[in-house]
């Protein structure tokens, strides 16, 4: 039976722990909840009866859009036949053999097999203990450190929010982990000299990852994560030559290439993988968000062939892998997974994110392009982000106390469109659903001009 809003928003300050949330705000009754009751399409719908566009789809996981009744009755269908049996000691489900096979039909050549898990964090952990193994095994026990990107985002675990270069997940945390190092953002508008050409700055970040090899010792470092387009740290796509560049120096050092896909997997380039879209030959790739556009928790870690083989010599020499969870491969995740994969494909989504994303990208830079407070527009695919300044031409940043981007995305939400203030510089970040329509983009666009204005 619904509550009545009231008894609902006493009960979700006195007994609901939000996470990403200003705990005592919250608490104290001092910042806005909203109760979502329903969604379609690319709208969500609250129990005040707002409508809302979500360009951010969800946290850019609701690829295919809300209330895609395929996916729900996939999952009826698989909870009312076999709600849950486990996956250790060679169990499957139909469901979960199916999806690992169709997930290695898409994936980038030389991946061999598929782990389950249920969120992008937890399968990164699964990635770094996989390369821990992985190196164990060959005798080389010095070679554990992983190299991340500040701003990239990897989850907020206890290894995964080490990785995770952002100063909000490891302030009061005692994280970063000592096995976790951090290198230059590949962050171009950020670049430390504005002379600077896109292909001097490529040549600038992986200088500094020479340099931090050098400085450690290529023995002692295990692997590199990085996300093909920083996400949370800033929407930011990689400067030119940036990948080929990376993976130059990755195989002269022998470090392994986790590719953390959870954002960019399954179409959100507009290509299958961000791995495919920039011509990366990872060793492991992380999956999660799109794999089932979040109508059931599911993620994954592909294992590519080089691993692999590595990974069950390791079994024939010590017995069974020792890592499982109890969900790993859950029955309704694999069931929503199929069928949400079948829809990617049906609606040509990966197509239309490339085309429909690059059209809202270029919408945007003519609407806002030569705003005076407007340092860059920029995006890849279906992710699009404006930056915010308070000086153009010198690029002198707004300070952070002002919050310029919580402001803007506020005015924008007063516009009924859903963006996301990204957590570390005055950026508004978009992240639409796969399906977005061109005027559904335009819809987009004029709502954040009149944030803009509204606010600067
Ligand atoms: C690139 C990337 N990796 C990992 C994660 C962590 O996923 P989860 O929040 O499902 O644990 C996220 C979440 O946003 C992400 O963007």
């Amino acid at each position: 039976m619904l509550l009545k809003n009231d008894q609902l928003d006493q009960w979700d300050r006195e007994t609901f722990f939000h996470p990403s949330t200003h705990l005592a705000q919250h608490a104290r009754g001092e910042s806005p909840n909203r109760i979502v009751t329903g969604g379609s399409g690319i709208y969500i719908e609250d129990r005040d009866g707002k409508r809302l566009l979500d360009a951010f789809a969800g946290l850019y996981c609701v690829n295919v859009g809300y209330g895609r009744t395929e996916i729900a009755e996939a999952i009826a269908h698989q909870a009312k036949e076999l709600a849950y049996y486990h996956a250790y000691v060679g169990h499957g489900t139909e469901a979960s053999i199916t999806l690992a096979k169709m997930i290695l039909d898409r994936a980038p050549e030389n991946m061999s097999k598929v782990y389950f898990g249920l969120g992008g964090s937890d399968a990164n952990e699964t990635n770094v203990k996989l390369v821990w193994y992985y190196n164990n095994i060959l005798g080389r026990p010095e070679k554990k450190k992983i190299v991340s990107r500040w701003r990239g985002y990897h989850g907020s675990g206890l290894m995964t929010g080490s990785l995770t270069g952002l100063e909000l997940f490891h302030k009061k945390f005692d994280l970063p982990l000592a096995q976790v190092l951090h290198t230059e953002a590949p962050y171009y508008y950020r670049r430390p000299d504005l002379a600077m050409s896109e292909e001097d700055f490529t040549a600038h970040c992986v200088a500094q990852l020479e340099a931090l090899i050098e400085r450690e010792g290529a023995d002692t470092i295990a692997a590199f994560i990085g996300e093909p387009v920083l996400g949370t740290g800033g929407i930011v796509p990689p400067p030119a030559g940036y990948w080929q560049a990376v993976q130059k120096v990755l195989r002269k050092h022998d470090i392994l290439l986790i590719a953390d896909e959870v954002v960019t997997g399954f179409g959100r380039l507009g290509s299958m993988f961000g791995s495919h879209h920039y011509g990366i030959e990872p060793d492991l790739i992380t999956i999660a968000k799109g794999l089932t556009s979040a109508y059931a928790p599911l993620s994954g870690s592909i294992v590519g062939k080089k691993m692999w083989a590595v990974l069950e010599r390791g079994t024939d020499e010590n017995g069974p892998i020792g890592h499982g969870w109890t969900y790993s491969a859950h029955p309704i995740g694999a069931a929503a997974g199929i069928a949400n994969l079948n829809l990617v494909d049906s609606l040509g989504l990966v197509k239309n994110a490339g085309e429909t994303g690059a059209y809202l990208v270029e919408t945007m830079k003519d609407a806002l392009g030569a705003h005076p407070h407007v340092g860059d527009v920029r995006g890849e695919g279906m992710l699009c982000a404006v930056e915010f300044v308070e000086d153009r031409d010198s690029r002198r940043f707004f300070d952070p106390a002002r919050k310029i981007g919580p402001q803007v995305a506020a005015a924008l939400l007063s516009e009924g469109v859903i963006g996301r203030a990204m957590p570390q510089g005055d950026i508004l970040g978009f992240a639409p659903p796969l399906c977005l329509t061109r005027a559904e983009a335009d819809k987009v666009v004029d709502a954040t001009a009149k944030a803009v204005k509204a606010v600067l």
